[in-house]
């Protein structure tokens, strides 16, 4: 997320009366079996040098077998407020791949200056979730190859300000309508996807600008929707009339590996790229897809986030409007933003399939999807978050049952459709006993089927019209869901809630129990200032009730231990608002990242290295707001030990995006947006741009800042974190 983005992630538009959370429920009776073994939130973790006892050098052999870490292996780095990438004694980061890099022999290098074109064949902007595909030394897809791969990574958006992103412009470009189209066009190009090869020496990694397997997805690449809402009347373009094409994929956020292979991603703040003018809600008097419009942000009237419709008549800028303009929707651009929202499916190893948008998994500010790990037998589950305030948490339960053999299947997107096309979605409904309910959102459930709240006509309309369906059946409104993770060795599901600054003493609830002031500086903060982590134990994985408790609060080291900091954060660990979150396959050890403006007055964002518990290890605690009382359920105390920060990163950016090899001994991760308070006025004056990373780190041509991917080593070859 961007500073532009913090806008649409500050989108407010659940106005339901949904429950914060089921408050009929007595807290005192049922959280003795939760609860086991647990004295309130004060049990300390156990301090000590041991590692993964036994074999810290088998890797891969402890994140779901062998012997459990039981303690992080290096030193917590400071906050740091420098202008560089910081990273623990004994461990070296290397930036290896930045926005504007050559993606096809023959590009030129990238001058930095705004004067680069040809971006569909060079790295994108603002690099988000990541995932790593192995290769052989053949070039082939390898699972334990670990000096080759590729980077199938999001990039999802770039720096601006006033319409414009300025950093990719000579002299930052047009910040106001109409937007020029060779300025659109860049903008349109350094959106989406890319995948890049990346080959180590033994000694250095580099990417692999010749590969015949990078590329590149734009904001324009067709790509083909799937799922209940293929053929939908409500997915009709002038392009696609029969509602099965559509064109790219926008504001990519989180990732996710599936069982079978492949690459998800999440589009999450689509609905700011598009316009419609103050008299569309009239044009559309009968329209139901008026309310549906609102509850997902875009009122008519409100200006798009980079004017992309103003910049001519060709249909690659008439799309972003989307209002009735014309007779019908076969005609103009009425549904295009329908088109976004979804989880996009891509397999990494071979460019010539187009992606496939997955309807099935519903439409939202999608983050990241992380799948269940999969049972012979039993069906795909895959959990997922819709970040804005007040927004839900969902899981995918398929049809199908997972045949182990489609761990290697002929072709990956033929498996994709097997498993996510078909399926049931539920919304997360969170009890005040620590307990919870998946809510179904599909036609087999009266509340949606009978709804007076939206028309629902088929689970077509509850894939478009996703919100709508989990306001209908009362879903619990969250702290701006996040990434997820799924626990290599318990399955418990965590979420990052990043903060809510709405979230007041009035609605404060047992899963979002804090609301409370923060200064930076002489500026007040308010709300959920800093974040949590919750984590769910579904009863089983396609189950419909779970347990809950909150893995950590978000804090800062001095805060008030009885109303924020809930967790005993320290200066080796206190942090503000999580955003990544991800579990190594090879360790178990679990990566938070953070994506903060609260805490940014002392530190830049961060990362990370938890090893946490399990839902019920640590206690019930009481919040107090005034009168009112919350009782909420908060893990075991992390320590040091348990919780300690490994990374911090230049300035003005976000860290996210995390993968490694198979063995553990190289982890990747993205600085996204470094620098992205700098004016645009200053777009030519290097000395008042906020960061010049990476170029002050010795990376590429220019000073402009740039998001850039970085390779973390330890230097004796050992496995990270440990
Ligand atoms: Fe792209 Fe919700 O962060
Ligand atoms: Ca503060
Ligand atoms: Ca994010």
């Amino acid at each position: 997320m961007s500073r532009a983005a913090d806008f649409f992630n500050e989108e407010d538009s659940n106005h339901t009366a949904n429950p914060q959370f089921d408050q009929v429920l007595d807290t005192r009776l049922s959280r003795r079996g939760l609860l086991r073994g647990a004295a309130g939130a004060a049990g300390a973790g156990v301090l000590g040098a041991s590692t993964l006892s036994g074999c810290a050098t088998a890797g891969g052999a402890s994140g779901t077998t062998g012997p459990a870490l039981t303690s992080l292996g290096f030193k917590p780095v400071a906050k740091s407020l420098a202008d560089k990438v910081v990273v623990p004694e004994g461990y070296t980061a290397q930036i290896i791949y930045a926005l504007g890099d050559p993606l096809a022999a023959g590009v030129p290098a990238f001058k930095n200056d705004g004067t680069d074109t040809a971006f569909e064949q060079r790295a994108g902007d603002h690099h988000d979730g990541m995932e790593w595909f192995g290769l052989d030394a053949s070039g082939k897809p390898s699972n334990s190859f670990n000096s080759r791969g590729l980077l199938a990574m999001n990039h999802e958006a770039t720096t601006d300000e006033k319409l414009s992103s300025f950093f990719i412009h000579a002299n930052g470009g047009t910040a106001s309508l109409p937007r020029p189209a060779a300025e659109v066009d860049k903008e349109l190009a350094i959106h989406g996807l890319s995948v890049v090869e990346v080959m180590s020496n033994g000694k250095q990694w580099t990417t692999q600008s010749g590969s015949a397997f990078n590329r590149r997805v734009t904001s324009m690449t067709p790509a083909t929707l799937h799922g209940p809402a293929r053929g939908s009347e409500h997915l009709v373009t002038k392009f696609s009339t029969d509602a099965t094409l559509c064109r790219g994929t926008l504001n990519n956020c989180g990732t996710g590996k599936t069982p079978w292979g492949s690459f998800v991603s999440g589009e999450e703040n689509w609905y700011g790229y598009f316009f419609r003018d103050a008299q569309d809600d009239d044009r559309r008097k009968k329209d139901k897809q008026v309310q549906a419009l609102k509850r997902y942000g875009r009122k008519a009237g409100e200006a798009s986030r980079h004017g992309w419709e103003s910049a001519g008549a060709q249909d690659q800028y008439v799309r972003w409007n989307n209002g009735a303009l014309a007779a019908s929707a076969k005609d103009d651009y009425r549904n295009e933003m329908n088109t976004f929202g979804y989880v996009v499916e891509m397999d990494p190893y071979d460019k010539s399939q187009p992606v496939r948008k997955r309807t099935g998994l519903g439409r939202f500010a999608h983050e990241s999807v992380a799948f269940a790990k999969p049972v012979a037998g039993q069906p795909i589950v895959a959990y997922m978050g819709d970040d804005a305030r007040g927004e839900y948490i969902y899981k995918f339960v398929s049809d199908a049952k997972w045949d182990p053999k489609d761990a290697s299947p002929a072709n990956r997107l033929a498996a994709g459709d097997k498993y996510l096309d078909k399926g049931t979605l539920f919304a997360a409904r969170f009890k005040g006993d620590g307990s919870g309910e998946w809510m179904e959102l599909s036609m087999n459930n009266p509340v949606i089927a009978g709804s007076s709240y939206f028309e629902f006509k088929s689970n077509a309309d509850v894939a478009i019209f996703t919100r709508l369906a989990a306001d209908a059946v009362g879903a619990t409104k969250m702290d701006r869901p996040e990434w997820n993770g799924v626990h290599p060795r318990t399955g418990e599901v965590y979420f990052t809630l990043t903060n809510n600054s709405n979230r007041s003493a009035a609605t404060a609830d047992a899963v979002n129990p804090r609301a409370y002031a923060d200064m930076k500086g002489s500026k007040e903060q308010k709300g959920n200032v800093n974040g949590h982590i919750v984590r769910l134990a579904d009863a089983s994985p396609a189950g419909s009730s779970f347990k809950w408790d909150i893995y950590v609060f978000g804090a800062e080291a001095g805060a008030d231990k009885s109303a924020v900091n809930l967790s005993n954060l320290t200066d080796d660990n206190d942090m503000s608002a999580p955003d990544g979150l991800v579990f190594s396959p090879a360790t178990g050890v679990c990566w938070i990242q953070t994506d903060d403006g609260a805490f940014t007055d002392k530190t830049n964002c961060m990362m990370l290295a938890a090893i946490p518990g399990k839902v019920g290890d640590g206690g019930a605690r009481t919040v107090k707001h005034g009168d009112k009382q919350v009782t909420t359920y908060v893990g075991k105390t992390p320590t040091p030990a348990t919780l300690a920060r490994f990374l911090v990163g230049p300035k003005g950016c976000e860290i996210t995006g995390w993968c490694e090899t198979p063995d553990g001994r190289a982890m990747f991760i993205n600085i996204q947006h470094p620098g992205e308070s700098t004016a645009m006025a200053d777009v030519n004056d290097p000395a008042k741009y906020q960061s010049q990373w990476p170029a002050n780190a010795g990376y590429g041509a220019g000073k402009r800042p740039r998001s850039a991917t970085i390779v973390i080593t330890k230097n004796d070859g050992g496995i990270l974190g440990t």
